[in-house]
């Protein structure tokens, strides 16, 4: 039986990356730091573009969600990420040059663990209301379906 739940698992693959740039940061491993957060985004985007192409156009059309679980929540997350990762790369690569390096640090530590909290949110929003509800009204037949074109769209890549 397909299970649009399983696509879940991606979630900490993400989250392991994300671990493996900070533990980066913290041995002042600036060029380590900054690849690995290059490929912890290159999955991130992936995985948010099947949401957003594939689950989250069934889910706003088919899904009775509540206000919680609404749409532009998901889409309004995902923006935030976006942008947040674009200041990551950019702190990442100025780092070498800071004159005030362990300020600096501490800084990023800082706005990424905020950025973490938002993650973890989004996350268990996806686990409350997007997984389970497409799990529980779309057929065996439609979840296939939904998983092939994912698998499709990750082929590209
Ligand atoms: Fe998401
Ligand atoms: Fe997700």
């Amino acid at each position: 039986m397909a299970v649009i739940t399983d696509l879940m698992k991606v979630h900490k693959v993400i989250d392991e990356l994300f671990f493996e740039h900070q533990r980066a940061l913290l041995h002042f491993d600036f060029e380590k730091a900054l690849r690995i957060l290059i490929a912890y985004e290159s999955t991130l985007l992936n995985h948010m573009a099947d949401e957003e192409s594939i689950l989250l156009p069934v889910y706003e059309e088919r899904a009775d969600f509540p206000a919680a679980g609404s749409p532009k929540l998901f889409y309004d997350d995902h923006a935030k990420m976006r942008s947040y990762i674009e200041l990551f790369k950019q702190k990442t690569s100025e780092m070498p040059a800071e004159s005030e390096l362990d300020r600096v640090l501490l800084q990023l530590l800082d706005r990424e663990a905020f950025y973490l909290r938002l993650c973890s949110h989004h996350d268990r929003r996806e686990a409350d209301f997007l997984y389970p509800m497409l799990d529980g009204l779309l057929s065996d037949k439609e979840k296939h379906e939904m998983l092939d074109r994912v698998r499709l769209r990750g082929g590209k890549h």
